[in-house]
């Protein structure tokens, strides 16, 4: 087919895109007419008038920064009022009058949020934020004893969860040194291989007590197969768990199928909840009435039906809300109900469609200008292959430095700089269009021209 001003006829389109779209680049084209007709042909076009899009710029920015923070759903700002006015109204006894009872509140998250990654509702709660939930759950399920006592992670994890693992060891009376283990990118490589995970895993089969990674490297983008790095892990013995940052809101999750024993993300990302916002925490269900895991344990996490008889002795609630310390953050959960009643709506399959059709299509805009102009020429170390990653690509800007990040700033392009020559972008499904990718490209050729 060749590259037309015109879409395929749908049925064509349909059975071309899904399968490795990026290999058949012929029918796409760097123009603005073709990214509107994709837009136009998109079911999930309507969901970017539900957002709010920064305004401190001059003209329209293109924000590819959903990989870092979300934009705000424009319900957030109604839903917050409801809870500041309800407040107003009953003060404490808001607790139990208010239109949401904020005692309950986590529990209307509950479901949205399991649909997000793939659990059950009793397998997932909403609390806290994500390094505090990644703690918590790692005193639980990091028990070395004798020889197992090694966690395995991927290198240059972000900074937080190394020092979350490092912690985590050092409490145990161990050395990082000798009890972390890191799986790094082979020599002269990016990314790192899966298979040098899965033999890391057979390597140390007696010593790991427990494998925790980035189910997306915040990075480089990659994504990482949760469900055999689980399977392995299982089979040696070790617990397994994910930190979902930069997947939850992004990928097709399915931690209860997967039989993944634990997960943490943050609500701020690709789910749009707020600076900082609430995090989510999974728990497999057959974690769900283990009083004797260990756990550092707080009110909310008591056994509901007696909470309030306040007992000496811990009684923790069955499933992931046996892990949470206190009452819910009423402002943070508005923002977030707001988002998860948009990701409810839109639904995991569909955004992971478009997804997957988005990012092959700004793909190809960066490769045809680097193609074009090969004094500047841009390398995607994120996988090429769609099921090895999710809506970010981070792109080697070869040749040039911050100044070619300046520049497309300074044009309204919203993205992410990591020296010394890298840019992340992730183009959001819910928010962001084909026109974007090709107005990013705009973008970048005028800047490198
Ligand atoms: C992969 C990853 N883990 C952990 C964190 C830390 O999150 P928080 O500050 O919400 O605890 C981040 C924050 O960006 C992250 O990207």
């Amino acid at each position: 087919m060749s590259a037309s001003s015109e879409v395929p006829p749908k049925e064509v389109y349909c059975y071309l895109w899904p399968e490795s779209a990026h290999r058949r680049y012929s029918m796409y084209e760097n123009s603005e007419a073709f990214a509107r007709k994709l837009d136009e042909a998109d079911p999930l076009a309507h969901f970017r008038g539900k957002f709010l899009f920064p305004t401190f710029h001059d003209g329209e920015v293109v924000y590819f920064s959903g990989n870092s923070l979300g934009l705000q759903p424009k319900k957030v700002r109604e839903y917050i009022n409801e809870e500041l006015d309800d407040w107003a109204t009953y003060g404490v006894h808001g607790h139990f009058m208010s239109r949401r009872p904020w005692y309950s509140y986590h529990e209307q998250l509950t479901g949205m949020a399991a649909k997000v990654v793939g659990g059950l509702p009793h397998e997932v709660v909403v609390t806290h934020s994500l390094t505090t939930n990644l703690h918590l759950l790692m005193v639980s399920f990091y028990q070395p004893e004798g020889k197992r006592n090694k966690i395995l992670c991927e290198a240059k994890a972000f900074p937080s969860d190394q020092y979350a693992l490092e912690s985590q060891i050092t409490f145990h009376g161990l050395s990082p040194k000798e009890h972390l283990i890191e799986i790094a990118p082979r020599e002269g490589e990016e990314l790192i291989r899966e298979e040098d995970i899965l033999a890391a895993i057979e390597q140390y089969r007696d010593e790991l007590s427990m494998i925790m990674i980035g189910g997306v490297n915040y990075y480089t983008g990659q994504l990482f197969d949760m469900e055999s790095i689980t399977r392995a892990g299982h089979a040696v013995g070790a617990t397994v768990g994910f930190d979902l940052a930069h997947a939850a809101g992004n990928i097709n999750l399915n931690l209860h199928d997967w039989d993944v024993d634990f997960a943490a993300w943050c609500g701020y990302k690709y789910l749009n909840s707020s600076p900082g916002g609430v995090s989510g925490m999974f728990v497999h269900e057959r974690h769900a009435n283990r009083p004797d895991l260990k756990r550092f344990a707080g009110w909310w996490g008591y056994d509901k039906q007696t909470r309030f008889q306040m007992e000496p002795g811990f009684k923790p609630m069955f499933g992931a809300e046996g892990w949470q310390l206190s009452n819910a953050p009423v402002l943070g959960m508005a923002a977030h109900l707001a988002s998860l009643e948009i990701f409810d709506e839109a639904g995991m399959d569909r955004i992971g469609e478009k997804r997957d059709k988005l990012t092959a299509y700004l793909e190809f805009v960066i490769e045809d200008i680097s193609n074009r102009n090969p004094d500047c020429t841009f390398e995607i170390m994120t996988p090429k292959d769609k099921s090895k990653r999710g809506a970010q690509l981070s792109i080697h800007a070869h040749g040039m430095g911050k100044e070619l990040f300046d520049k497309l700033s300074e044009k309204g392009v919203i993205a992410d700089w990591r020296e010394p020559n890298v840019i992340r972008i992730a183009p959001a499904p819910l928010y962001n269009s084909y026109e974007d990718c090709y107005r990013f490209g705009q973008y970048l050729e005028e800047v490198i021209s």
